[in-house]
């Protein structure tokens, strides 16, 4: 049982956190390609990208869900490698619901009505999506290396 929860778990952070980490960093360059004369880039884009952050960080509530469950069977909620990682997920769980879909949301709004983006916001937009990227790539480390455990490798 153990085993398939810990397939599923990563499974659900390949297939949710993968598409969220492209598509949000793919975001700001493609909202300063949007009204370029070449028209190398088109709202339809950033509409799209915004879409895929959403949806999927929402499928990505599984890996968290996933995770307990994985947890409550192997019996390590209380070690410290793991609360840690809890820590690290509640955190960029929040940059994301807090700072990047709404920020995204905000600029998307703004490219609909034919407003133009100042560069210190997709900049701005850019760091809270970094920091999500660095929080959660930090979390998977601590999931393979599960620094003090004693169990498995
Ligand atoms: C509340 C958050 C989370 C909990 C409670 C949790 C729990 C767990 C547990 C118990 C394991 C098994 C470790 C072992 O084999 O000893 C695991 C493995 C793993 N987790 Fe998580 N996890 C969480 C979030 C995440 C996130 C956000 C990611 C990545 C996006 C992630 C990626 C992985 C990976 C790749 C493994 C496999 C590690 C390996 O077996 O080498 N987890 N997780």
């Amino acid at each position: 049982m153990t085993k398939v929860l810990l397939s599923l778990h990563v499974l659900a952070a390949i297939v949710a956190i993968g598409p969220v980490t492209v598509a949000a960093s793919m975001f700001p360059p493609a909202v300063r390609r949007v009204g370029l004369p070449d028209e190398a880039g088109d709202v339809g884009t950033v509409r799209l990208l915004h879409r895929i952050c959403r949806v999927y960080a929402g499928l990505g509530l599984a890996v968290p869900v996933l995770g307990f469950a994985t947890a409550a069977a192997m019996g390590v909620l209380q070690d410290a490698w793991l609360i840690t990682s809890i820590t690290l997920t509640a955190a960029a769980a929040g940059i994301l619901v807090a700072f990047v879909l709404p920020r995204q949301e905000e600029i998307l709004e703004q490219l609909t009505g034919r407003q133009s983006v100042e560069r210190a916001r997709t900049a701005r937009l850019a760091m809270f999506t970094g920091l999500f990227n660095l929080l959660w790539a930090t979390v998977t480390v601590l999931m393979i290396v599960r620094p003090g455990s004693t169990t498995g490798a």
